[in-house]
């Protein structure tokens, strides 16, 4: 069963954002998998400071790290900010590496009126620059596609729904595929060997 950890990426509580990802989250349960859900705004994380090692002791960047290290793959969402993704979800990042790298992840974001496609870059670059491995497709929703609070259009739903299926189908097969990697000798360990 694979274990997959859905990030709300907003620094706060976004119904919108938190609709979608809980969408892709039980659609990944009923492809199988386990799933956790990490909101940003309920943890008190600091901004991340390289080497301060008192941060290391703090449960919420305990909460990060162990829960990252849990998964198998990611559902990571993000409202669009300036083009990019969350200050909030950056910080998450930055307090991981070796946590990341081997596994996989789907992306999906909100957005006010854009396309959300800069911020969805974004969040998968940041991904693979932690050496995980990312799903060809996204989905984004603007203020637009929602009415009273909902979900109203049905091809992002589905685009949602598809992403959460691939994730946990996606997610066992790279875990796999990568511990395996890790067990080959030198150039033939690929990027497994460098972890
Ligand atoms: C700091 C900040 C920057 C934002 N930048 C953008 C942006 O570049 N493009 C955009 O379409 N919306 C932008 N938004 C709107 C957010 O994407 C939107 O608030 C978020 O997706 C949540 O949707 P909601 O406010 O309808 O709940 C920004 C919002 C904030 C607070």
């Amino acid at each position: 069963m694979p274990k997959i950890l859905a990030v709300c990426g907003s620094s706060r509580k976004d119904l919108r954002l938190e609709s979608l990802v809980a969408l892709a989250g039980a659609a990944a349960e009923s492809a199988g998998a386990e799933v956790r859900t990490l909101h940003l705004d309920r943890l008190e994380l600091p901004v991340m400071v390289f080497g301060d090692e008192a941060q290391g002791s703090l449960a919420s960047v305990r909460e990060v790290r162990e829960s990252a290290a849990w998964a198998d793959g990611f559902i990571l969402g993000t409202p669009e900010y300036h083009g990019s993704m969350s200050g909030a979800l950056k910080n998450w990042f930055d307090y991981l590496y070796p946590e990341l790298a081997g596994k996989f992840a789907g992306v999906l974001a909100t957005t006010g009126g854009g396309t959300g496609d800069m911020s969805i870059t974004a969040v998968k670059t940041c991904f693979q620059w932690c050496h995980g491995f990312v799903l060809p497709f996204h989905a984004c929703a603007s203020r637009a596609a929602y009415v009273d609070g909902e979900l109203a259009d049905d091809k992002i739903r589905e685009r949602v729904e598809r992403i959460g299926h691939d994730v946990a189908r996606y997610a066992a097969a790279i875990g796999q595929a990568f511990e395996t990697a890790r067990g080959c000798e030198g150039v033939a360990a690929g990027v497994a060997g460098l972890h």
